[in-house]
């Protein structure tokens, strides 16, 4: 296969017409009834790139599936390490790197390797909702550090996370860039939370899958910061959301801390497997040779992100978002549109438009819902016209 143009890039984004989306096998186009227009589940609704598609093919048509070796593929483990000196100037040995079916399995060890029943895990709503659920499944007690928008945008709160803190309170999930806000912490923010980390000992699992889809600004890896937060940090980072392959399954736990890493690994034991062959074969494809198609992806979406924008001031102006650093997410706030208290359920009522309910996303979630942008241009405007139709009554 050969590889497009940026041009015939910008017109593949462009191709995901509506009526090609609805004949996909995948959940995001097919949980709603056919009128509506789904931007709710973070997939893109963008072709995966052909150096990956190429990738696949080939390992299929090697005709073995087999189990593949314990640490991956051969290139599976190069191919992260020197992604993540490349993009964030992170250096970490191949060893500290572990290869997991996912994010959220992997958040489940990390949480339960880290803390006992009962402790206090600490989370920064409005966040991505299986947080909360790990927490509550793993029989550990919610602490949140509810995130603060002081007008230009979401900050944390490091003085009240500092004043909250309890002996019992032993991880802090974190999640940057941030979902559903579109956050990308500075360098100083970090720093901020960093301090609070070593001076209560606590653990840290950081999300960091979207790190990837940065506009402005750059990502930081947490465990970068500093040695000794190095040591008490299990990041969680992969492909899926950068390179739309969420339905591969897999996610990569990182941490400069052997035994840290090593803990985590033997409490898991047979509960996690490794993540399937296929999906590394993807993964090294990706980050060998997918870049060209992430940069053009970047353009569209920073596109479509400043079009939400615009169209909501122009037109919708009660309806406020800050625009995302990162992640092709919008953060919707309909508290003042008049769409009653549950807005997304007017919003896919009248407007036909699925969104994510901000409920979801914990303290600080009523009245507001998550757009996903990751959407041909087409899509986005037609969303768009059904959310300033609904907000001005006339749906
Ligand atoms: C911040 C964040 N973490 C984790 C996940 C899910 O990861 P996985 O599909 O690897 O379990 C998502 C999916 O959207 C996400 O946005």
């Amino acid at each position: 296969m050969s590889r497009p143009s940026p041009i015939d890039q910008a017109q593949a984004f462009d191709a995901a017409t509506e009526s090609r989306l609805r004949a996909m096998p995948c959940g995001k186009w097919t949980r709603y009834e056919p009128d509506v227009l789904p931007l709710w589940v973070a997939d893109m609704d963008f072709p995966v790139a052909h150096v990956v598609r190429a990738a696949l093919h080939e390992h299929v048509d090697c005709g073995s599936l087999g189990y593949p070796p314990k640490q991956g593929l051969p290139d599976l483990l190069p191919a992260v390490v020197d992604r993540l000196e490349s993009r964030f100037g992170w250096s970490v040995p191949g060893e500290a790197v572990r290869p997991m079916p996912g994010v959220i399995p992997a958040l489940f060890v990390a949480t339960e390797a880290t803390s006992a029943p009962g402790d206090e895990v600490i989370v920064q709503p409005p966040v991505y909702p299986p947080f909360f659920s790990v927490i509550e499944q793993a029989g550990r007690r919610l602490l949140n550090d509810k995130l603060i928008d002081d007008g230009a945008g979401y900050r944390m709160d490091v003085a009240a996370l500092r004043a909250a803190i309890t002996p019992a309170t032993r991880t802090l999930i974190f999640c940057n860039p941030h979902n559903p806000t579109g956050r990308v912490f500075s360098r100083a923010e970090l720093e901020a939370l960093a301090e609070v980390v070593l001076e209560h000992r606590l653990w840290v699992i950081s999300d960091e899958l979207h790190a990837d889809l940065v506009y402005d600004g750059q990502h930081l890896p947490f465990a970068s910061l500093d040695t000794e937060l190095s040591q008490r940090t299990l990041t969680l980072y992969g492909p899926t959301k950068a390179f739309n392959l969420a339905g591969l399954r897999i996610a990569f736990m990182i941490s400069e801390n052997p035994a840290l890493l090593a803990h985590v690994v033997d409490r898991a034991g047979h509960r996690m497997p490794g993540a399937n062959v296929l999906a590394q074969a993807a993964t090294i494809a990706a980050y060998r040779g997918g870049d060209a198609w992430l940069e053009a992806a970047l353009d569209y979406l920073r596109e479509n992100r400043d079009y939400v924008q615009r169209r909501l001031r122009d037109d919708a102006p009660t309806v406020r978002a800050h625009p995302p650093e990162g992640t092709y997410l919008t953060w919707l706030d309909l508290r003042e549109a008049g769409l009653g208290d549950d807005p997304c359920a007017t919003l896919l009522e009248r407007g036909r438009l699925a969104l994510n309910p901000g409920p979801d996303y914990g303290a600080g979630g009523d009245g507001f819902a998550r757009l996903n942008f990751a959407t041909s241009r087409a899509t986005l405007h037609e969303a768009l016209d059904r959310l300033v139709a609904t907000v001005r009554g006339d749906r």
